[in-house]
């Protein structure tokens, strides 16, 4: 879907501030790590490619995609960073990941006996993955890894680039669950007869919280784009700051008399004469119906959201009736993507992510 250029609703994307949020992340780090920037479903919604450009610019080692296709966007738009998908990708891609240069996630034997027939020349980099834990995917015992190290071993076709863990628990409070994967991986470490050239567990948590669980190469996502990946359960020891915000215009805007109801169900009726604003974006853009109970802000003052939100419209409730054309803040300054997200029992990343193709991404740098 394109982006609706022509209609006043923009996620801006403040450059500068990413640009600030990898330096205050890159200072908290151990010299000795690699800086994968995690840029997958299109930079948690800022937009992969200007993010990329970014972190590129701003000397990052790596980044990090979840499928095939997010990783040639990234070259076809001429980054030449190692990039790696996270996700499993089909072994019958093998030989454009070579000609790409794009490092592959492997999560079973299966899938290096199968690649190598689809591979005419070249040498395919892996990063192993193996599951200590969060049951998702990689392999988990010390007899699958001697498998693979056994194909390995055997075959021309890979380089073992990296071998990685993922952790369930780094934005909680409780170390022992951490402590549990972190021993399995060291354990599984050890069925290991070739040396990868790094070994890696650190998301943004793992890389804020445990950065005493040493990686060799970070994989920040989330804290790049300004958000406490805990939320709020977690302090947060960087001064970094979201760098999106969303924001809209009054389109129109009436009275409503005590007693009428707003959109859809009526299910919002007016306790006395009051004015209303009409906002053109709805679920459609991500701004879901679960977040019709929140508030958003003109100026500073906080117009709370009536009505059940339509799919490409929603209302809201107004002291005074403002000019067609004022500006409404929906995240910014006032509220972030966490404050609404534990409001409706979610985590930022789903509001980031839930921002639609259809929002007009601006880009701003000082
Ligand atoms: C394997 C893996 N590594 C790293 C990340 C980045 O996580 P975060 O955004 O919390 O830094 C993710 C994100 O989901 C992931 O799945």
């Amino acid at each position: 879907m394109k982006e609706a250029i022509n209609r006043p609703v923009k996620a801006i994307i403040h450059l500068d501030q990413l640009r600030e949020n990898i330096r205050l992340i890159r200072q908290h780090l151990d010299s000795k790590q690699k800086f994968y920037a995690v840029v997958k479903a299109d930079g948690y919604g800022h937009g992969a490619i200007p993010i990329a450009r970014v972190a590129q610019q701003c000397g990052v080692d790596g980044l990090c995609v979840a499928v095939l296709d997010e990783a040639l966007e990234l070259r076809q738009a001429g980054i030449h960073l190692p990039i790696l998908v996270l996700g499993i990708t089909h072994p019958k891609f093998a030989q454009l990941m070579v000609d790409n240069h794009i490092s592959v996630t492997v999560s079973s034997l299966d899938f290096l006996k199968q690649a190598k027939t689809y591979m005419i020349q070249g040498v395919l980099p892996i990063h192993v993955a193996l599951d200590t834990g969060m049951n998702r995917i990689g392999l988990k015992t010390g007899e699958e890894i001697t498998g693979l190290m056994h194909e390995l071993e055997q075959s021309e076709c890979y380089q073992l680039e990296g071998v990685f863990t993922h952790f369930a628990t780094a934005d909680g409070e409780d170390d022992n669950r951490v402590q549990k994967q972190y021993e399995q991986f060291q354990h599984l470490l050890s069925y290991l007869t070739i040396q990868p050239t790094y070994t890696h567990l650190g998301n943004s948590a793992m890389s804020i919280w445990r950065n005493h669980y040493f990686s060799d190469i970070v994989r920040i996502g989330i804290a790049m784009y300004g958000l406490n990946p805990s939320d709020f359960t977690l302090p947060m020891p960087l001064p970094i700051k979201p760098i999106l915000s969303l924001e809209t215009e009054i389109i129109h805007v009436h009275q409503l008399k005590r007693g009428e109801a707003v959109s859809y169900g009526a299910k919002y009726i007016a306790k006395e004469d009051e004015w209303i604003a009409t906002l053109p974006l709805g679920y459609a853009d991500g701004w879901r119906r679960d977040l019709g109970k929140q508030s958003v802000y003109i100026g500073h003052e906080k117009c709370d959201i009536v009505g059940v939100v339509c799919m490409d419209q929603m209302m809201i409730k107004i002291s005074q009736p403002y000019p067609v054309g004022t500006k409404v803040e929906l995240i910014g300054q006032h509220q972030s993507a966490s404050d609404l997200a534990v409001n409706i029992g979610t985590i930022g990343y789903e509001i980031l992510c839930g921002i639609s193709q259809r929002v007009h991404r601006v880009y701003v740098d000082k």
